[in-house]
C-alpha cells in the first residue's frame, strides 16, 4: 500500500471500561478539499494534534448555494463529528464560516473556530498601500463578511473583492495544475490588476491549490495572504491558553471522511499533504450526512 494511505480501524472515542485514552481530535470541515489546505498548516505546526477531517465532496460546491442550505449542512457535518467528541471545531471553509459560525457556535459547547478574521488580521498587518484585494466564492463575497472584519479592525481600509466561481471546481477536479487553471486565474483576475493594492486575501480555502499561478498573475508587488497559516495560529493559541494542547508521544492517527468519491479525494489529499502525512497513519472513509 502507498505511504499514508494505511487503513487502521481504530476505536473512536475514550473507552473508560479499558483505561485507554483515545485522543482528542480537532475536527475540521469544509465543503470538499479546500480545508486540507488549514489541515497542512496545522499539522506543520501542531504535529501532535489528531485531525477528524469532514470534506463535504458530494455537496461541493458549497458557493452558489442559498444561506439556509450552508447552514443546513454545517449543522449536519458537526453534529455528526461532534459524536467523537472533539476538543475544538475548525470551519475551514470561508463560506461556511461567513454564513454559519455564529449558529455553530450558539450549538455546540467547544470553541469553533473560522477562517475569515485569522485572514483579515493578516491582511492588515500587512498592507502599506490600505488596499486589500479579497476573492472568494460568491457566498462569501456577496456576504460582505470580509469588508465587515477588515473594517473592523482598520476603517480606513479600502477593500477590492471579487467573486471567482470557477476556481472551486478546477480544484475539486484535481486540475490545479493546469493550463485550464493557468488561463481560468489569469481571465478571471484581470479586473483586479488595476487597483493598487498590495496584498489579495485568498478567502476559499480551495484557492491556495492555485497560489502560484494567483501569484504569477498578480505580480511582485501582491503578497497572497492564505487564511491556512493564520488559523493554525489561532487554533494554537487557544489551544495554549485553554491548556489543551495534545501532549501524547506518539504519532497522531487522522481521520479523513468525504462524502462523494474516495479515489478522487484521496489522491488530492494524498499530493497535498504528502509531506505531512508520510509517516502519519491515517484513515480514509467515506460518509454521507443529512439527506
Ligand atoms: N472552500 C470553501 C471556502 O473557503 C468553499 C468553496 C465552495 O465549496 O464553493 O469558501
Amino acid at each position: 500500500m502507498s505511504r499514508g494511505l494505511i487503513k487502521y480501524h481504530v476505536p473512536l472515542s475514550t473507552h473508560a471500561e479499558s483505561g485507554v485514552h483515545v485522543q482528542q481530535a480537532i475536527a475540521v470541515l469544509d465543503s470538499g478539499v479546500g480545508g486540507l489546505t488549514v489541515v497542512r498548516e496545522v499539522m506543520r505546526q501542531l504535529p501532535r494534534e489528531k485531525i477528524l477531517y469532514f470534506g463535504d465532496t458530494a455537496r461541493a460546491p458549497y458557493g452558489p448555494r442559498p444561506a439556509e442550505e450552508i447552514v443546513r449542512f454545517t449543522r449536519e457535518i458537526v453534529d455528526y463529528l461532534i459524536q467523537y467528541k472533539p476538543k475544538m471545531v475548525v470551519i475551514a471553509c470561508n463560506t461556511a464560516t461567513a454564513i454559519a459560525l455564529e449558529d455553530i457556535r450558539s450549538r455546540v459547547g467547544i470553541p469553533v473556530i473560522g477562517v475569515i478574521n485569522p485572514g483579515a488580521r493578516a491582511a492588515i498587518g500587512r498592507t502599506k498601500t490600505g488596499v486589500v484585494g479579497v476573492i472568494g466564492t460568491e457566498g462569501t463575497i456577496n456576504s460582505g463578511a470580509y469588508e465587515q472584519a477588515l473594517r473592523q479592525l482598520s476603517p480606513l481600509v479600502r477593500v477590492v473583492t471579487k467573486a471567482c466561481p470557477n476556481f472551486v471546481p478546477l480544484v475539486e477536479d484535481g486540475h490545479y495544475r493546469s493550463q485550464d487553471a493557468r488561463d481560468t486565474v489569469a481571465n478571471d483576475l484581470l479586473p483586479l490588476r488595476g487597483f493598487p493594492m498590495d496584498c489579495l486575501i485568498l478567502g476559499c480555502t480551495h484557492y491556495p491549490f492555485l497560489a502560484d499561478t494567483i501569484s504569477e498573475v498578480m505580480g511582485p508587488k501582491v503578497t497572497l495572504i492564505s487564511s491556512a497559516y493564520e488559523t493554525a495560529r489561532e487554533i494554537s493559541t487557544i489551544l495554549h491558553e485553554k491548556n489543551m494542547l495534545a501532549r501524547n508521544e506518539e504519532v497522531p492517527v487522522h481521520q479523513f471522511f468525504c462524502s462523494g468519491d474516495p479515489k478522487k479525494f484521496q489522491v488530492i489529499a494524498q499530493d497535498w499533504l504528502g509531506e505531512q502525512i508520510r509517516l502519519t497513519p491515517v484513515v480514509w472513509q467515506v460518509r454521507r450526512v443529512g439527506a
